[in-house]
């Protein structure tokens, strides 16, 4: 079946619905989504948003924080877009009547998370700022917006020029072609690539891997962030425990309630995320349990709904202080190569959100500046394609003939957990050459054939791409630098400074 529209959204988290907002007052747009609008990482998101509102705070210390967090690895400009557009574009939500949480006065409650020098956190319901802001979102939907939801997009579509004008996907229903004049990813991270994860497990990169076969750059994939708190019961991640959990006064703690951050960073439990997850890392490794020590927090459950609840699922009792946690990947810093407007290296692709690196992230993202980052490279994108009208009218579609069937794989569980131990938290050389080894290489990946795969099969390709990607990646940086920290190389090398590795064409370029 072809459905011919003006634009195709593939996915649909924060970025791709206020791009969609947007353009939906101008053009037909098709939102294509692998589950439905309610599971994405955005939806999920706790803690909040970063911006700048209180007098006290300045745009230049956000964007301070955010270099310093991401150790220097950035696109300084697109750091200033990020919080200065971004904090214009939270003032016009706030205008048009998105709740946030208040002071008695009025003013917004400010939340404080890791390595924010100031109170800057705006958030909702306590602890499901995401739902509220995807809420409010959706309320603006128009007519002309169709949601297709259980549709796994898994090849995009150039056209002789060498344009993107499409999709290929699968569903229950069969497969369907999509034709538009501009073709938006938004597909997010992928954190289901690993056996502990606050991700969806819908989340496995398949826009990188989409993208990588039509030849886009893609860079920065050494950096998968890890979140230092995940619910950890019955040796399973649960759920996330916000960080704004330890802003408001919460604090690591081993087995035997020893303060775990003390000695490690000034900031303490508020150090930066691949501090904590680090310390937490390593405190696992030597045998001990860990936990945040909520004891100091009045009024928990009011402050917290979400993360009460979850606690009360999985019978935490919050009586005893304590809620067990364990790292887990979280975020991917890396993806699809994209300027300020989304523009990828690709005529009519554009990446917004999780899926896209446009380097505003460095090496390890500031917390809560991902819906930021959502709201504003979403906005700008579909600003850009409003200007841009709807003028590709070459719908050829160019032949290409994929040869190669599929490799040998590891079934996703294997992959989850080699993941975990090779690419995990801490990275050592000798199980990562291992693993580049073990994995299809970046040119077989790029032929293989995947018209006659069924879902599960198409997503464990994805998978296996991305991890490609990945594990070269890691494996090439030989430092240690914000998420990606190397046994061999634990320090920044000044070699590395303002150094991308870059993937195209089945080639990596550094
Ligand atoms: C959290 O609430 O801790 C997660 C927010 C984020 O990932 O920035």
């Amino acid at each position: 079946m072809d459905v011919m529209t003006d634009v195709l959204v593939i996915g649909s988290g924060i970025a791709a619905l206020q791009a969609s907002r947007f353009l939906g007052q101008h053009f037909q747009v098709q939102i294509i989504t692998k589950s439905s609008v309610k599971m994405s990482s955005s939806y999920r998101a706790q803690g909040g948003i970063a911006a700048v509102t209180s007098q006290k705070d300045h745009p230049n210390f956000h964007i301070a924080d955010t270099l310093t967090a991401g150790e220097y690895h950035h696109e300084r400009r697109n750091v200033e877009i990020l919080i200065e557009n971004g904090t214009e574009i939270m003032r016009d939500f706030l205008a048009g009547g998105l709740e946030i949480d208040r002071q008695a006065d009025g003013s917004p409650a400010l939340g404080l998370e890791g390595a924010h020098s100031h109170h800057r956190i705006l958030h909702a319901g306590g602890d499901c700022t995401g739902q509220v802001l995807i809420d409010y979102l959706l309320e603006q939907f128009t007519s002309n917006i169709v949601v297709n939801c259980n549709e796994m997009a898994y090849e995009l579509l150039l056209n002789t020029d060498g344009d993107c004008i499409g999709v290929l996907t699968k569903g229950a229903k069969g497969m369907k072609r999509y034709l538009a004049h501009h073709v938006i990813l938004a597909t997010g991270g992928a954190g289901a690539l690993y056996s502990c994860t606050s991700n969806f497990a819908t989340n496995t990169g398949d826009g990188i891997a989409l993208a990588y076969r039509v030849g886009a750059t893609i860079s920065d994939m050494e950096f998968m962030q890890f979140h230092p708190s995940l619910l950890w019961c019955e040796d399973q991640a649960k759920g996330l425990v916000s960080e704004a959990v330890r802003g408001a006064g919460g604090i690591f703690v081993d087995e035997h309630r020893h303060p775990i951050m003390k000695g490690i960073h000034e900031q303490l439990d508020l150090a930066p995320r691949h501090i904590t997850a680090h310390a937490l890392f390593n405190k696992r490794a030597a045998g001990q349990k860990t936990y945040i020590d909520i004891s100091s927090i009045v009024h928990f459950e009011e402050k917290f709904p979400t993360i009460a609840q979850l606690c009360s699922d999985n019978n935490v009792n919050l009586q005893d202080g304590l809620i067990p946690v364990a790292p887990g990947s979280h975020f991917l810093m890396g993806g699809v190569i994209a300027d300020d407007m989304g523009r990828t290296s690709i005529p009519n692709l554009y990446a917004i959100g999780e899926v896209a690196c446009t380097g505003v992230h460095g090496a390890n993202r500031l917390a809560s500046n991902s819906l930021l980052e959502g709201i504003t490279f979403g906005q700008r994108m579909a600003q850009y394609v409003i200007q841009t009208g709807c003028k590709q009218n070459n719908f050829f579609i160019a032949d290409k003939t994929y040869k190669q069937i599929m490799p040998s794989l590891f079934t996703k569980n294997q992959l989850q957990q080699t993941m975990m131990h090779t690419l995990g938290i801490v990275r050592n050389p000798i199980d990562m050459q291992q693993l580049v080894q073990q994995l299809p290489s970046m040119q077989t990946l790029l032929h293989v054939d995947l018209d006659g795969l069924n879902l599960p099969e198409l997503e464990l390709y994805m998978m296996h791409t991305v991890a490609t990607l990945m594990a070269h990646a890691a494996i090439t940086r030989t430092e240690t630098r914000g998420a990606h920290i190397r046994t061999d190389q634990l320090q920044n090398d000044k070699q590395w400074v303002n150094r991308w590795i870059i993937f195209q064409q089945g080639q990596m370029k550094v």
